[in-house]
């Protein structure tokens, strides 16, 4: 009677070592600055199911073009439509929700890279083998257009928001990850700054003669090169600089956060900009950083870059047989 006793006591022991130890070893992977935003998808251990996790170098360059290519070729034109760019911490975070071997969407406060982006996201689910090459899951994304017209208020979201996110004009980077989940492929990109706002979503952009805001035009985009623009700055398109939001601690030229003697507006900490708020619109974080715990660790006027999980690895070839279903693509709500 005593050893049986003993032995489910035991048993019990090691699962709780083991629930603590992974508890740990997710701690330990993330980045302090993810750490304020309780269960953030970058500090999630890598789910047992996911292998072949990664997106190598040669598909990051494919997943950008093919994004690139949709966005030049709109119709009816864009005259706004920024170039897109691949973004390691966008990217990380993406892989770290695909090794998550999860398909819904994460939380958007939840994919958010503290202190510069709230990001959108786009899934895709494949199964067979080998993995469904990236440019057809960009493509699957992209023919949603089909059910699309601008600015036409019969749009119907849950037809066409992976569209609009792709072909939103103002999201100019992107990040993506891959893992094999034992029965599907999951493929993940996250968008920064994030698409699909409430009640833009019929016009993605703004229609007019191509690239006709646009500094520079390349293939029918504003190609503004390797410049940023965070924290809800807008770019200003003749110029290729950021403007940022009104607060002193956004900073030039990327409007990067200055978390040195932040002094945030007395609404801030009421409600809703208080801590609740800051997880549930996409302007609560920007306007009350320090109110969402991002001060000091997300201070991104620095250039030393931390390194991230979900380092790309190469994906294996695989052959597929079967093309998955799609979730919608997430919305942002922002409080004005
Ligand atoms: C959308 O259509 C409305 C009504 O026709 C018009 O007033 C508005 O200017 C259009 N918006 C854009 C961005 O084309
Ligand atoms: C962009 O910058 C130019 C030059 O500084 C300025 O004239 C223009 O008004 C700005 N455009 C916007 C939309 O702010
Ligand atoms: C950040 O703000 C502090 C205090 O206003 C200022 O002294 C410092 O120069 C700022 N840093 C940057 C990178 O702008």
């Amino acid at each position: 009677m005593a050893a049986i006793t003993d032995f489910h006591f035991f048993q019990i022991s090691v699962l709780f070592m083991f629930i603590y130890l992974s508890g740990f070893r997710a701690e330990a992977a993330c980045d302090p600055k993810y750490q304020v935003i309780p269960g953030h998808s970058a500090c999630l251990s890598k789910s047992p199911l996911a292998s072949n996790s990664g997106v190598s170098s040669a598909d990051q360059s494919l997943i950008v073009n093919k994004h690139n290519e949709y966005r030049g070729k709109v119709a009816p034109e864009a005259t706004d439509m920024l170039k897109m760019s691949w973004d390691t911490y966008v990217a990380a975070v993406a892989q770290a929700w695909a090794d998550n071997c999860d398909y819904i969407h994460d939380d958007g406060y939840k994919r958010t890279i503290p202190g510069r982006y709230w990001t959108g996201q786009n899934l895709g689910k494949a199964t067979g083998q080998p993995a469904l090459a990236w440019d057809s899951v960009v493509t699957m994304w992209y023919s949603e257009v089909n059910s699309f017209v601008y600015n036409s208020s019969s749009n119907v979201f849950a037809d066409i928001g992976h569209y609009t996110q792709l072909v939103w004009a103002k999201t100019h980077k992107i990040g993506c990850g891959y893992a094999y989940c034992s029965t599907f492929h999951f493929y993940v990109c996250n968008y920064a700054p994030g698409g699909n706002g409430a009640g833009q979503v019929n016009t993605p952009y703004t229609s007019g003669p191509r690239c006709q805001s646009c500094k520079t035009c390349t293939n029918g985009l504003c190609d503004c090169g390797n410049a940023d623009c965070m924290n809800g700055g807008t770019f200003n398109l003749t110029t290729c600089k950021c403007t940022c939001k009104k607060q002193a601690f956004y900073v030039q030229p990327y409007c990067g956060l200055n978390c040195t003697g932040i002094t945030q507006s007395s609404t801030c900490g009421k409600a809703p900009f208080d801590s609740a708020g800051c997880a549930i619109y996409s302007n609560v974080p920007e306007d009350c950083p320090d109110t969402c715990g991002f001060c000091p660790v997300a201070d991104s006027t620095g250039s030393g870059n931390v390194v991230l999980p979900g380092a790309a690895n190469d994906v294996k070839v695989r052959r597929t047989f079967l093309i998955g279903l799609l979730l919608l693509a997430s919305s942002i709500q922002a409080l004005f």
